[in-house]
C-alpha cells in the first residue's frame, strides 16, 4: 500500500493487521510533512514494513509491485489550502504518481484499489435534495480535487483500455486519530488545548459529510474482499454537519463558550456542501458504518489529541505560521 504513514493509511494498516493478522503489509511512503513513521509504532515488524520512497519513482514502484498481491493506493497530497498556494506537488504526486502505479499493476497484472474523494464531484447547494452517487458527473473545484479527479480518470481509462483489475472508492471527510493539525477538526481541538482561539472560514455554513476513519477503512476492506472489479463505490455514513455546528460541538465538549472562536477570511473557491449516497456499498457489499454517533466519535478524537500532545505539538508552529501568512 502507498501512503501508509499518513492519517487514513496508518489507521488502515492497524485495522487491516487486526482483521487479517496473516497479511504482510508493505508500505511505500515518501514521508512528506504529512507522513510520520511513528504512526506505525507498536505494529509487528514481521507483518508491517515501511519503505521510504516516492510513488513517482518507477524503478522502486516496479520492484515493490512485482512482489505483492494487491496495491492499495492512499498516498496523495491531500490538503486543499496547500494546493491553492503550491499546486505542483499535487499534480506530480496525485497524477504522475497514480500513473506510475497503474503502469506497474498493468505490467504485473496485480489487483489495484484506488482511494479517492467526494470532492471530485464539485459541490452541492445547501437545499439540493440529491447526494453524490457513483453516476454524478465530475466537476472538481480546487487544484487538489482536480488532480484527484485526474487520477480517477486515469484509473477508469486503464480499466477500459488495458483491462486492469481495479476498483475505486470516493469517500467524504474523515475524522479520528493521527489526522494532521492542518485539517479542520484537529486544528480546532489543538488550538483550544493550547489556549488559542479556533478559526472558522467565512460564514461556517459549509457542510461536510463526516465519517470516522475506521468506517472509511472497513469499507475499503469490504471492497477489497467483495467489490466487483471495474466498479466505483461511494463511501459515506450520513454525517452531514456544517462547520459552525462542528466547531460549537467541539467547544462545548471541551468546556468552552460556544462562541469562543474567530471568523477568518474564506478559502478561495470554497466548496459549499458535500453529501454521499452510499446505497450501492451497503446494498451490494453489506457494509455498514459503526461510528454513527458523531458526538461520541468526536469526544474520543478530542481525548486522543489530549493524550498525544507529543505527536502533534511539533507540527503546530509551522502549520499555524502558514495559516497566519494566508490570513486564515
Ligand atoms: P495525508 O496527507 O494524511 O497522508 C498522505 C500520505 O501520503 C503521507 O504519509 C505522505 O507522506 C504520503 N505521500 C505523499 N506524497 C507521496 C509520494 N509522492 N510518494 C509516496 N508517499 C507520498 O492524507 P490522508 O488524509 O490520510 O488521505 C489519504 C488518501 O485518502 C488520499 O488519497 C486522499 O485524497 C484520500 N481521502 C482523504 C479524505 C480525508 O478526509 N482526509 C477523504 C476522502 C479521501
Ligand atoms: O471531502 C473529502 C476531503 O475532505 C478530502 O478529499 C481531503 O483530503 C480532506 O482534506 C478534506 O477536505 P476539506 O477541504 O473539506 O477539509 P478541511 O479539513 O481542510 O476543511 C473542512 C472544512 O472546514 C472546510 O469547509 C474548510 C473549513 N475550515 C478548515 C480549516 C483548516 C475552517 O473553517 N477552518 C479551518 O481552520
Amino acid at each position: 500500500m502507498t501512503g501508509g504513514a499518513g492519517f487514513i493509511g496508518s489507521n488502515f494498516v492497524r485495522l487491516a493487521n487486526k482483521q487479517n493478522p496473516d497479511w504482510q503489509i508493505e508500505i511505500l511512503d515518501k514521508l512528506t510533512y504529512a507522513g510520520n513513521p511513528q504512526n506505525l509504532d507498536g505494529l509487528d515488524p514481521t507483518k508491517v514494513h515501511l519503505t521510504k520512497g516516492d510513488i513517482c519513482d518507477n524503478e522502486l514502484v516496479d520492484t515493490l509491485v512485482k512482489d505483492c498481491d494487491a496495491v492499495i493506493h492512499f498516498a496523495a497530497e491531500s490538503h486543499n489550502d496547500n494546493s491553492l498556494t503550491s499546486p505542483w506537488p499535487f499534480v506530480e504526486t496525485n497524477i504522475v504518481g497514480t500513473y506510475t502505479l497503474l503502469e506497474a499493476v498493468r505490467k504485473y497484472e496485480k489487483r489495484y484499489h484506488h482511494i479517492s474523494t467526494d470532492e471530485v464531484y464539485g459541490d452541492l447547494e445547501l437545499d439540493d435534495p440529491h447526494k453524490f452517487t457513483e453516476d454524478t458527473p465530475y466537476m472538481p473545484s480546487s487544484p487538489y480535487s482536480s488532480t484527484k479527479a485526474g487520477s480517477d480518470h486515469l484509473v477508469r481509462a486503464w480499466i477500459r483500455s488495458f483491462g486492469i483489475q481495479a476498483t475505486i472508492s470516493n469517500c467524504s471527510n474523515n475524522y479520528g486519530p493521527y489526522q494532521h493539525v492542518e485539517k479542520f477538526i484537529p486544528r480546532q481541538i489543538t488550538n483550544i488545548l493550547l489556549g488559542d482561539r479556533p478559526k472558522l472560514y467565512g460564514s461556517g455554513e459549509n457542510v461536510r459529510d463526516w465519517i470516522h476513519v475506521d468506517d472509511h477503512n472497513s469499507a475499503v476492506l469490504a471492497i477489497l474482499d467483495k467489490g466487483k472489479l471495474s466498479e466505483t463505490y461511494m463511501i459515506g455514513a450520513n454525517g452531514e454537519k456544517n462547520n459552525k455546528e462542528v466547531l460549537e460541538q467541539i467547544l462545548e465538549i471541551m468546556g468552552q463558550p460556544k462562541d469562543a472562536y474567530d471568523h477568518v477570511s474564506d478559502r478561495p473557491g470554497h466548496d459549499l456542501r458535500y453529501a454521499i449516497d452510499a446505497s450501492k456499498l451497503k446494498n451490494e457489499l453489506g457494509w455498514q458504518p459503526k461510528y454513527t454517533d458523531f458526538a461520541s466519535g468526536i469526544t474520543a478524537t478530542i481525548e486522543w489529541y489530549k493524550n498525544n500532545r507529543s505527536w502533534w505539538e511539533p507540527l503546530k508552529a509551522q502549520t499555524e505560521k502558514k495559516y497566519q501568512e494566508l490570513g486564515r
